[in-house]
């Protein structure tokens, strides 16, 4: 794909069909399909693991999602044509599944450097488990789900590209770039690419644009616990290593994280 301005952000293509700025070229390796309405990207792509259609690096985006899902069942929407949601199914699955989202999540970072053609850290970033947020405001999740009969993941992201809920961040309005959700694909899967080629780097790099690391933090566990500490790092498997106040460690491999100021404590 050539540069930024190539492609409308309105939805359709040069030629004003609806499907042509999905047409690609993509970078060789990834076979991507684009549709306008589905009910969620991720849950095709789960179905779709289970059968021979799609292939390793197959990847499905949407306009629009009916479903969509976001992490701990809840739901993730978008105006049509506004925002990138999309799917990659992986056959190839590294024995820690983790380094599949947290290397998705990295990509678009690089991926919005390159179309910035600058920079854009240390206020874009990785926030634990898995957003890339832009200061403290979510610009893009990561959900990765398993399918249990072929072991496959599937990983989706959902970026705001045009449109953002309030609160959150939007490639538009924070980064000043105005471009289209598959320029933004685009950059992302050549990106990705170069993190694979450099697996060494790979996690020196997540770490380094890791946000939570050194923050006060307060993680929302299930059951509705939580935790008060500082994140100290990320484990070998992706794990959050938080220590407390009374100097205990405390590993966790879900949760969702809140970003305190240094002398931020419970209410009451
Ligand atoms: C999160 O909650 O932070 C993760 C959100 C992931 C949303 C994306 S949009 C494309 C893909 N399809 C889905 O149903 N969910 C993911």
């Amino acid at each position: 794909m050539a540069g930024s301005d190539v492609i409308p952000r309105d939805g359709s293509g040069p030629d004003g069909e609806p499907d042509g700025r999905w047409s690609g070229p993509w970078p060789d390796g990834w076979s991507v399909d684009h549709v306008a309405e589905t009910t969620s990207t991720n849950d095709d792509l789960l179905h779709a693991a289970r059968r021979d259609e799609v292939p390793d690096r197959g990847v499905l985006a949407a306009d629009h999602q009916t479903a969509g899902r976001g992490r701990l069942d809840r739901r993730w929407d978008a105006p049509a044509g506004r925002n990138l949601l999309v799917s990659i199914l992986f056959r190839e699955v590294p024995e820690v599944a983790s380094v599949l989202t947290q290397t998705v999540g990295l990509a678009l970072v690089h991926g919005l450097e390159s179309l910035a053609g600058r920079p854009l850290g240390p206020r874009l970033g990785l926030k634990w488990p898995n957003d890339v947020v832009i200061g403290d405001r979510k610009l893009a999740g990561v959900l990765a789900q398993r399918c249990t009969t072929t072991g496959a993941v599937v990983v989706g992201t959902g970026v705001n590209v045009g449109w953002a809920p309030p609160g959150a961040a939007s490639v538009l309005d924070d980064l000043d770039l105005d471009v289209a959700p598959a320029e933004v694909l685009h950059h992302l899967l050549v990106a990705h690419d170069a993190l694979v080629a450099d697996a060494v780097g790979r996690g020196a790099a997540v770490i380094a644009r890791m946000t939570t690391i050194g923050r006060r933090v307060r993680v929302l566990l299930p059951a509705e616990r939580e935790l008060v500490g500082t994140a100290r790092g990320v484990d070998d498997v992706g794990r959050l290593v938080v220590e407390t106040d009374d100097g205990r460690s405390h590993v966790l491999d879900v949760g969702d994280v809140v970003h305190l100021r240094p002398l931020e404590r419970r209410p009451g």
